[in-house]
């Protein structure tokens, strides 16, 4: 959208027959808010706020072991102030750049090749058998990428195994389903929860990390196997774990948006190769657990824009995307380090794990309700600082623009 201000033609090649509606809530923080400011689409965010309240914590009954209610302008729920689905956002996104008339859609489509990539142009072949000439082509095709794979060599593309898996789907809201998110940790770590969303249904979520090297292979087998071998295995893993396992399993066939996704990141030597650079998770895919994907394909979507929109006519477009990179690498790299403790503390394996696991959370449920503790913990913390620092550069000529 803001390149398309600076004058930009530009196609936008997406597999689907149609915008999706897949995936859950993805946040969106601190700098990457300031962007969606920028942008003039702060109310649309607020507009599909999923109306979640906090979250808690919940017994195999379904009683609250401890909550944390969401708060104005603070970090110290797990809820965030800007709580939307990834479907709406991507609605959003796509409503404000197809009121531009200079951007085509083309839906159902895929780039077939890259058929020439060099210093002065990049040529591909759609899907459709016709060829094209572009002076640049983003490639943004997520954590997979079968693009990246054409034009970049597999030592330049780390992907880091996270050993845990998330499955999410849909199902109907009934009476127990608050406005919570309600989180259950049960045991051989698996959680179950389930989100409140702004369309009269109810989003549930299953996560495993597998212990035994069989349990692995199982999962890792999962990941290309397709959706009925996917839910099969779903389902033997977490009949038994209690809560309202049952009831979401029995659902799970006839949800309309069911996912499988591995906890995998992306690390690429370099981000872009002639006129052809990644952006978003086929990039830098930091996993939900770091809660920053959607933030840094924001991010990394507004500096890219930024870098070509301040290009002087005598300038190569590479000097942008290598500024670009330079600018923006530091915090990506911070942002994709996951605690060590991570994901395994909350996916604990024995029952006095999970008795420590809660009742610690419990105590920190209370302690934050203190003001001096929540400021150590980092709870008062605004979402504005919640960023380690990282201030988005000004761009002069975007910023005239918007
Ligand atoms: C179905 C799904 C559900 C998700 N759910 C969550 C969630 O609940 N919470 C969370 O934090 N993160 C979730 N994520 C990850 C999150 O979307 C990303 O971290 C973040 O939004 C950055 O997205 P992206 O645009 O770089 O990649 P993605 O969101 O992966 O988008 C890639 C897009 O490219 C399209 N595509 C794929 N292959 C091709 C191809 N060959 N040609 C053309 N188009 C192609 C896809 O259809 C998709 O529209 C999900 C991702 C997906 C794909
Ligand atoms: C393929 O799709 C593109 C984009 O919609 C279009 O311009 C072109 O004419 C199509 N070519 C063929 C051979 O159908």
């Amino acid at each position: 959208m803001l390149l398309i201000q600076d004058g930009a033609r530009i196609a936008i090649v997406e597999k689907g027959p149609a915008l999706l509606p897949h995936g859950q809530n993805v946040d969106i923080t601190g700098v990457a808010m300031t962007v969606i400011k920028k942008m003039g689409l702060f109310d649309e965010v607020k507009r599909y706020h999923t109306q979640e309240e906090g979250t808690q914590l919940v017994d195999h009954n379904g009683r609250p072991l401890a909550s944390f209610p969401i708060k104005e302008n603070s970090i110290a729920s797990f809820t965030s102030e800007f709580e939307i689905l990834r479907g709406d956002m991507a609605k959003i996104l796509w409503e404000a750049s197809r009121a531009q008339t200079s951007t085509e859609f083309l839906f159902d489509t895929t780039i077939q090749q890259v058929l020439h990539n060099d210093d002065d142009s990049v040529k591909i072949e759609l899907s459709n058998g016709s060829v094209q000439e572009f002076d640049l082509l983003v490639v943004a095709d997520g954590q997979w990428s079968k693009l990246r794979k054409q034009v970049f060599v597999p030592e330049s593309v780390n992907v880091i195994d996270k050993n845990m898996y998330v499955v999410y789907f849909t199902v109907p809201k009934t009476k127990t389903d608050n406005k919570w998110w309600n989180v259950y940790i049960g045991l051989q770590s698996r959680i179950i929860t389930l989100r409140p969303d702004p369309h009269g249904t109810t989003r549930a979520m299953f996560t495993i990390m597998p212990h035994n090297e069989a349990q692995k292979i199982a999962w890792r087998n999962a990941i290309r196997a397709g959706r009925t071998k996917q839910e099969q295995l779903v389902k033997q893993e977490f009949a038994s774990v209690g809560w309202e396992a049952r009831r979401l399993l029995d659902a799970m066939s006839a949800a309309p948006d069911f996912y499988f996704h591995p906890m995998q990141q992306i690390k690429m030597d370099r981000w872009s190769h002639n006129r052809v650079i990644c952006l978003g998770d086929t990039a830098f895919a930091p996993t939900p657990l770091t809660g920053m994907g959607t933030s840094l394909a924001i991010l990394g979507g507004c500096m890219l824009a930024g870098e070509l929109a301040q290009l002087q006519p005598d300038q190569h477009p590479m000097s942008a995307l290598d500024a670009y990179e330079k600018a923006f690498r530091p915090f990506v790299e911070q942002t994709q380090k996951i605690p060590g403790i991570l994901p395994g503390a909350v996916h604990p394996d024995m029952a006095w794990e999970r008795w420590l696991l809660q009742s610690g959370i419990s105590v920190v449920a209370w302690a934050a309700s203190f003001p001096s503790f929540a400021r150590l913990i980092g709870g008062n913390r605004t979402a504005e600082e919640n960023n380690n620092g990282f201030k988005l550069p000004r761009y002069e000529k975007l910023d005239r623009m918007l």
